[in-house]
This record gives C-alpha cells, structure tokens and sequence, in this order.
C-alpha cells in the first residue's frame, strides 16, 4: 500500500464494524456505531493538524501551550450515508465548517451523478476531511475529490468505513496527493459493485429506507 493510504488496524474499530456488517443490526444501533467508528478514524486521521502556542494563565502560573492553529477545519459528508459520520468528527472539532456533496450511483452503470453541491467558501486553506462510509468502484470519490479541487481545495482527506481494493486503486490514481483512511478493507466488489462481504446499501441502513 501507498504511503498516504491508511487501513486501520485498531481493534475498537474491527468490532465495531463487524457489528456493523450484521443484516440483524438495528437501525438505531447502525447510526450509533457509524458515529462513534468516525469519531474513532477522526482522531487517528487529525494527528497531523498544525499546533501553535499560545499564551494561557492556569492557577499556577502563565505558560506557552498548543492550540489548534490556522484557519477552521473543513468536513464534507457525501450524501447521503456520510451525513451519518458528520456527528462523530464535530464531537472533536465542534468548531468545524461544514459542506456537503449529494452523489448517487446510477443502479446500471454505477456511475456517480451529481445533485447538490456547497461547500465554505473560501476553502483553499483549509483542511478538509471527506466522509462517506462506502469506497466501492471510487466514483463517488473521486467525483467528490474533483468538486472540492474546482473550488479550490488543496488539503483533502478522504475517510471511508469500509472499502474495496477496487476504489482504492481509482481514488489514488485518480487524486494522488490526498490521504485516504479507511476502517477495513474487504475482499472485492460483486457483479453489482456491492462490496463483498460489507454491509449492504450504507444510505438505507444509516436511515432505515429499506
Ligand atoms: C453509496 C455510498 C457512496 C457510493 C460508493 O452511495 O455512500 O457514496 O455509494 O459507491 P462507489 O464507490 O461505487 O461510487 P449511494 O450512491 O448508494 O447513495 P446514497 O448514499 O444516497 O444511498
Ligand atoms: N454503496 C453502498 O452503500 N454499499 C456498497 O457495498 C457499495 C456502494
């Protein structure tokens, strides 16, 4: 795997998508899961946000300590599932703006088509962290990558739950300079760009439309 690919490994996370991937997990239960699974990758894919020193008085005596530098983070859930990780990244950076992308997959073709697209403006300086559960063939992604290279972004992180070594492959040839993180890599996509085993349409679960 590339340098700027991360597949995680911590055992938290493995469990908590294995109960994911179980058809008998409730809705309720899937939502919960989907939050606490991107809050778990949230803090493991911002270990590299800048830190700057500030001046603070405790009880004791005045000191230098970090705090989060440079301008507000940027998070862009891809409609609709990643909308079910946004909660999860704000719990630890409450004061992140917030742009959203509505793709969907056409059922035949598999190919991405755009509905909805707002994103800060200007965003060129900011840090910005794409969600979507589901890295599959990569349309989606590298769509969404495009739309946030148009208006001017250059510091994208791409976190997906789970993917498959297919959509991997065309997201980092596609944007080679972002870093994609993701939850578990499964096996393959089945003949209708299912990711095998997964966890089924992530959109229907996260809000029960099926
Ligand atoms: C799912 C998923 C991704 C996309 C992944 O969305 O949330 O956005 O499929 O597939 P790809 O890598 O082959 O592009 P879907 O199109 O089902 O829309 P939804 O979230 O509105 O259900
Ligand atoms: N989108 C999903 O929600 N699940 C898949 O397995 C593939 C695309």
């Amino acid at each position: 795997m590339k340098e700027n690919i991360y597949i995680n490994d911590h055992p938290l996370i493995q469990h908590k998508i294995s109960i994911l991937r179980d058809k008998n997990t409730s809705t309720n239960e899937f939502r919960r899961l989907v939050e606490e699974i991107a809050m778990l990758m949230g803090f493991e894919s911002l270990r590299d946000l800048p830190l700057c020193d500030v001046e603070v008085e405790t009880p004791i005596e005045t000191c230098m300590t970090p705090m989060l530098a440079g301008k507000k983070l940027v998070i862009v859930p891809v409609l609709r599932a990643g909308l079910g990780m946004v909660s999860g990244l704000t719990a630890l950076v409450p004061s992140a703006r917030i742009g959203h992308i509505g793709l969907y997959r056409d059922e035949t073709t598999h190919e991405p088509h755009e509905y909805y697209c707002k994103l800060p403006d200007p965003i060129s300086d900011r840090t910005i962290v794409v969600l979507d559960p589901m890295l599959a063939t990569g349309g989606s992604a590298v769509a969404a990558v495009n739309f946030i290279k148009q208006h001017g972004g250059r510091n994208i992180k791409f976190m997906s739950i789970i993917a498959a070594p297919e959509g991997v492959k065309r997201l980092s040839e596609a944007h080679p300079d972002i870093q994609i993180y993701i939850g578990h890599l499964d096996r393959e996509l089945n003949e209708d760009a299912y990711i095998c085993p997964g966890l089924g349409d992530a959109g229907d679960r996260i809000f029960g439309t099926k």
